[in-house]
């Protein structure tokens, strides 16, 4: 196990300490603002602007942990195994697919619809069925996974492979919380609509 992983690496505890603390940041924002409306309030009463703001946060937030996460993998022994040109290939497939998962739904979601804008009452008109969500119902999670499993690759590390295990984790968790938090604004405005029509 010692030349699998490195557990001296203090690295290591930081990449992992980013990779929960982002999903739990944005969660616990997101239902903040729901709730109490504190951005919100705190731009000026402009809902759209808020969520900019905590949009750019996180955005930032990812780019920190990625930084952390590859700073962490080099400091990690490197396995031959993974480094033979099947896993190589594999890796630059996942992060390559991950990649366009990742900016397709951005594309197709908007900024608001990426970063949580239905918890400030700014909603999509229609739900995004097209590519990527024929594929996966949560292309950005699935997507950000398949780019840490490949860069965890192609450094040939095998401590990449378990943070990535835990970034998967983390969105298995994340969507616990938010894909019925989700349903429940949404099907609210159904309801709200019913009202109206009738
Ligand atoms: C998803 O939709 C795109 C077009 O928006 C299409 O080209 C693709 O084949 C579809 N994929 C699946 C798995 O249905």
């Amino acid at each position: 196990m010692a030349n699998l992983i490195d557990f001296t690496q203090p690295s290591l505890y930081l990449s992992a300490a980013t990779i929960l603390f982002n999903p739990l940041y944005w969660n616990l924002a997101a239902r903040n603002e729901y709730h109490h409306r504190t951005l919100t309030t705190l731009f000026n009463h402009n809902a759209l602007h808020a969520n900019y703001a905590l949009a750019l946060s996180i955005f930032l937030l990812g780019l920190a942990r990625d930084a952390v996460y590859e700073s962490a993998l080099r400091a990690q022994p490197t396995h031959p195994f993974l480094l033979h040109p099947i896993s190589q290939a594999l890796a630059v497939a996942l992060v390559g697919s991950g990649t366009v998962l990742v900016l397709s739904s951005m594309y197709a979601l908007g900024i608001t619809g990426t970063y949580l804008g239905d918890y400030f009452g700014i909603l999509m008109d229609e739900m995004v069925t097209g590519f990527p969500f024929n594929v996966t119902g949560s292309p950005m999670y699935w997507g950000s996974t398949m780019s840490f499993v490949g860069t965890a690759l192609w450094f040939g590390k095998p401590a990449g492979l378990v943070l990535a295990g835990l970034v998967w984790g983390c969105y298995r968790v994340a969507l616990g919380f938010e894909d019925p938090f989700t349903r429940e604004i949404y099907a609210r405005r159904e309801r709200e609509r019913g009202k109206k029509a009738s």
